[in-house]
């Protein structure tokens, strides 16, 4: 047990999160007992099972998966730490469950000897979201505008931590200054007292600074900064509402979190503050009428001259001078936070000169360390500083002494020889932003824009996801995620250090040190239209090859792009999820759930993604892992020769079914939701859930939401998969009316509905329970599957049993023995069944050896059927989730025969997607969502564990209506080969002979 344990979460997601919100108080370890006292309360509370703890097997206790999956979420809810959804796969016993409990509750040793010290002790969710997207790399040394791994691999730096490296790695006079503090050792930390460097610094940025500011507060960082700023700015004016704008970025503390305009980084953490406000960025109207209509009410408006993070956004002219004039007209305090576009950046010491504007508050922090030291400063008019804010702020580092020494060499680096590199940058920054303006006409599909001034510039990337068909750069960038896939390639094969800002996920920025040579930026540049090059080729598969192989720049083979991608298909038009839902009133609408079953799907998918070989398109399918958002893959319109219309969004989840099934459960169904609202956005009114989709939320049980109707589509693979075992039977020439049929898990709910569909067809159906059910209980409730199949061929009569099957044989000795539904009669009937082994009641497993057809519907967790089982010939159809038999099964086992089901061909043949089945085709579960829009039957069908004959009767009459038919078989989750099929015959066949 402990062995399965440690293998949860070693690759793929950091193991065991602490789950925020989740619990009341302060979260302490439970212990085994603890978590047994708990788990006795609980099945005695929620599934009246009467349980002492003793060990024993939860099947055996009657917990089945749906209830598994209760469990599971009422112990992530209780202990506060996620459990994958697959845990309960291990854990089959309660004694393994406890043990397994305690042991993820401990922080991770996994993977130690492996993982860098910053993914096991510092951060190992961010480790692994730089891993997925390939710039997990350790820098070990740096110098000027490059960045060293451990590899020695030298890459050029145009990201410069966002601007705190303003003179590139270790810069010689920034050392200089700090050998020199070590030499006079003037004390680093002396306060209180009247501190010597800190007093020069703030006198040097007093003179730079624009006219009006008279005293500096130091802090260490810009968070830091804007929170000086706006208790200043409160107790100015004695207001405490604070205005910002959206998709700004002021750092990451409670006050500077509340100020940013980014609802993601918020929402989490309780924030906004109460009293923060954001209007729209570059609109001085909108700000005019926010503060004249709340007059006497804000403190401050706080904005960058340039959003920086928020995409490297450049306001119209005269912005900054209106915003000033306004607040200069209520009296509110205006804050520029020049964080990022100051000393130097943009080319001027400050972006706020470029437009005269005097702030009543200036804030610096990044550049002003050298790229050496952490350091801020809050720059105020004497109007806004104050005594109380003086005396009552403090920070125990602010204005030490090595920082200050450090900005102060920093300012003296600036304005060095008239202020040489502030001219550099000007003139430096708009030949670099020429020749990306260059770059852009050369892609105008690619590239929108160029923003940005001096060093500070950001290409905005876009593309049309209708030019992009089929393709997971061309859905990256319709969710705004390509330039974190640029950036990636950049880095791994051109070796240049590129970033996405933080708020917009489609703009790069540029942002190199100030020191950056001519050289460097054509480097740059270079490596960056051969990059867009390559992307213009719409091939996901070679640009991901580049980048896991690092191929050697300019060695990367693009395809042709005329053939790449110009085949733009009818999915193009209708794919994007901007476009609206666009639906004619007559059409019901749906939407399907889906998500890659395993790599081979992303290829299935995105066929440029068959260049990858195994191993990569593993490692493509780790990146995409909840990389993005739900998305529309394909849509689709289905019409009904009946005269109705259903259109239908099928809705990507990135996550394939092994990493759906390592999310926790509550992450899971978070996903899910998320899909089905986007459904709903749509308009849909019915969603299916396909694959795992379905298994990992209790069969859609744990995502009921009013005012959308789900389906497992269960009912119909049930249906398909009786109708895809007699197209079996009829091409291979094998009569039911001698065969035995086996149904594993016959006491649940769909075991038993198969069990009936069955004695309808076979000459003989075995039973076979869980045999960890005590031999009573067992007994009973295959007891009563018997009975359904009695009552169901004598009284339900809708379908006529085959000739020699089991339920012709009960309507037989019925017609000779006078029965009744009586209890008695039915009872009696089995007795004879079972004396004639028409009927076989077993929990034996070995009992399948007799099987010609079997069906699996277990909710048992794990492999139940191996290759020792069945013998040669054996037709298997699995609807088990998680499956009953191995896929190895295929290998070791050609001359049995096992298939999941049956692929339906529709009505007027649509293409559905990309998803690994033929076009005109879909799968049962899609159908059953299709056939229930057709039919504007917008109510939950076959959710949970529940099914039943009517229901399932009901699909097939409605398949027939819609013309609905099975088109194929499916094995292992695609669509059965023909190769795999013309073995199994061939096999088969030679089984007939012998047999014979
Ligand atoms: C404009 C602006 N303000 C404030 C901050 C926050 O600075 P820090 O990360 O040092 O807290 C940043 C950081 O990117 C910024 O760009």
């Amino acid at each position: 047990m402990s062995e399965a344990i440690s293998e949860v979460g070693n690759r793929g997601r950091p193991q065991v999160g602490l789950i925020q919100t989740k619990t009341d108080g302060p979260v302490s370890i439970k212990t085994e007992q603890e978590i047994t006292a708990w788990l006795i309360a609980y099945t005695q509370a929620h599934f009246n099972i009467a349980w002492d703890g003793t060990p024993a097997s939860l099947a055996d206790l009657g917990i089945d998966s749906l209830s598994g999956a209760e469990l599971l979420g009422a112990l992530e809810h209780w202990l506060a730490v996620s459990i994958p959804v697959e845990f309960l796969d291990r854990v089959t016993d309660s004694t393994g469950l406890g043990a397994a409990l305690v042991a993820l509750q401990q922080p991770s040793k996994a993977g130690l000897a492996t993982a860098s010290v910053f993914e096991t002790f510092v951060n190992p969710f961010l480790a692994r979201k730089l891993e997925q997207i390939r710039i997990d790399r350790s820098f070990v040394r740096a110098k000027g505008a490059f960045l060293y791994d451990e590899d020695g691999e030298a890459y050029l730096d145009f990201l410069a931590q966002y601007g705190a490296v303003p003179f590139g790695h270790h810069p010689e006079e920034i050392w200089s200054a700090v050998d020199a503090l070590r030499a006079d050792a003037e004390p680093v930390f002396a306060q209180p007292s009247l501190l010597v460097s800190a007093g020069r610094l703030a006198q040097r940025l007093i003179e730079l600074a624009p006219p009006g500011l008279r005293y500096v507060t130091f802090t260490n960082s810009g968070a830091e900064s804007v929170e000086a700023a706006l208790k200043m700015a409160r107790h100015a004016t004695g207001r405490t509402r604070i205005l910002s704008t959206k998709n700004a970025f002021h750092g990451k503390t409670f006050g500077a979190l509340s100020a940013t305009g980014k609802p993601d980084y918020q929402s989490h953490f309780g924030l906004p503050l109460a009293g923060f406000d954001h209007i729209e960025y570059g609109d001085a109207t909108a700000l005019e009428s926010r503060i004249a209509s709340h007059a006497g009410v804000y403190a401050a408006f706080i904005v960058e001259p340039i959003q920086g993070e928020g995409g490297v956004h450049v306001p119209p002219k005269g912005y900054l001078s209106a915003v000033e004039a306004i607040c200069r007209r209520h009296g509110v305090v205006l804050i520029v936070d020049e964080v990022q576009t100051g000393l130097g950046r943009t080319g001027a010491m400050f972006a706020c000169e470029y437009e005269g504007v005097r702030p009543d508050i200036l804030l610096l922090s990044k550049a002003l360390g050298g790229g050496v030291v952490p350091v801020g400063a809050v720059l105020s008019t004497q109007a806004v500083y104050s005594e109380k804010f003086a005396l009552k702020h403090s920070s125990t580092f602010a204005g030490n002494a090595l920082a200050s020494r450090v900005a102060l060499a920093t300012l003296d680096r600036l304005t060095r020889n008239d202020g040489e590199l502030l001219r550099h940058v000007q003139v430096e920054g708009a030949r670099l932003k020429q020749r990306l303006e260059a770059m852009r006409a050369r892609f105008p599909h690619l590239v929108s824009e160029i923003r940005g001034q001096g060093f500070m510039l950001g290409i905005r990337l876009c593309a049309d996801r209708a030019r992009w068909p089929e393709n997971f750069l061309g859905i990256a960038a319709q969710e705004g995620e390509l330039a974190q896939f640029v950036a990636s390639y950049l880095l791994n094969v051109e070796r240049v250090r590129f970033a996405p800002t933080l708020n917009r996920g489609d703009v790069l920025r540029v942002q190199p040190p100030l020191t950056a040579t001519r050289e460097h930026c054509d480097r740059a540049v270079d490596a960056l239209e051969r990059a867009l090059g390559v992307l213009a080729a719409r091939d996901t598969g070679t640009f991901f090859r580049a980048l896991l192989r690092r191929e050697a720049p300019g060695h990367v083979e693009i395809p042709n792009v005329s053939s790449a991608a110009e085949a733009i298909s009818s999915v193009a038009s209708h794919s994007p999820s901007h476009q609206s839902a666009g639906a004619a009133s007559d059409e019901h609408r749906f939407g399907f759930l889906i998500h890659p079953l395993d790599a081979q799907s992303y290829a299935d998918y995105d066929r440029s993604l068959n260049v990858l070989n195994a191993h990569e398109l593993a490692e493509f399918a780790m990146s995409m892992d909840g990389l993005i958002d739900p998305v529309i893959g394909s849509s689709a319109l289905i019409e009904s020769p009946a005269g109705t219309k259903a259109r239908g969004d099928f809705i990507m989840i990135s996550h394939t079914a092994a990493q759906l099934r390592q999310l926790s459960q509550h992450e899971a169904i978070a996903v899910l939701a998320k899909g089905i609202r986007l459904a709903r956005e749509r308009g849909a009114r019915i969603v299916g859930l396909g694959a795992y989709t379905s298994v990992v939320s209790g069969g859609g049980a744990q995502l009921l939401t009013p005012g959308i109707a789900l389906t497992s589509g269960n009912s119909y693979t049930v249906a398909a998969g009786v109708e895809a075992l007699d197209d079996v039977m009829r091409r291979t020439g094998r009569p039911w009316g001698t065969s035995a049929a086996a149904v594993i898990g016959a006491a649940g709910a769909i075991g038993s509905c198969m069990a009936v569909l069955l004695s309808r067809r076979a000459a003989r159906v075995l039973l076979i329970g869980n045999p960890a059910h005590a031999r009573e209980t067992g007994r009973a409730r295959l007891l009563a599957v018997a009975r359904m199949i009695v009552k169901g061929a004598l009284f339900a009569g809708e379908e006529a049993p085959f000739p020699g099957s089991v339920a012709a044989q009960i309507r037989h000795a019925a017609g000779r023995a006078d029965v009744t539904a009586r209890v008695s009669d039915v009872d009696d009937l089995i007795v004879q069944l079972e004396a004639n082994c028409a009927l076989v009641l077993t929990g034996d497993i070995r009992t399948l050896r007799e099987a010609d057809v079997a069906l699996a519907a277990t909710s048992f967790p794990g492999d139940v059927i191996d290759e020792t089982l069945l013998q040669p010939g054996t037709i298997v159809c699995d609807i088990s989730r998680p499956r009953s038999i191995p896929a190895s099964i295929v290998k070791a086992r050609p001359d049995v025969l096992v298939i999941d089901g049956g692929v339906i061909a529709l009505p007027g043949s649509p293409r559905i997607g990309p998803y690994g089945i033929a076009p005109g085709t879909a799968f049962a579960c899609m159908a059953e969502t299709m056939l229930l829009a057709l039919e504007g039957r917008f109510e939950n069908v076959s959710i949970g564990n529940t099914l039943d004959v009517q229901e399932i009767a009901r699909q097939q009459q409605l398949a027939r209506k819609h013309g609905f038919t099975l088109a194929g078989l499916q094995s292992f989750g695609r669509p059965l080969a023909e190769a795999h099929w013309q073995r199994f015959i061939d096999l088969a066949s030679h089984r007939t002979v012998q047999l014979a």
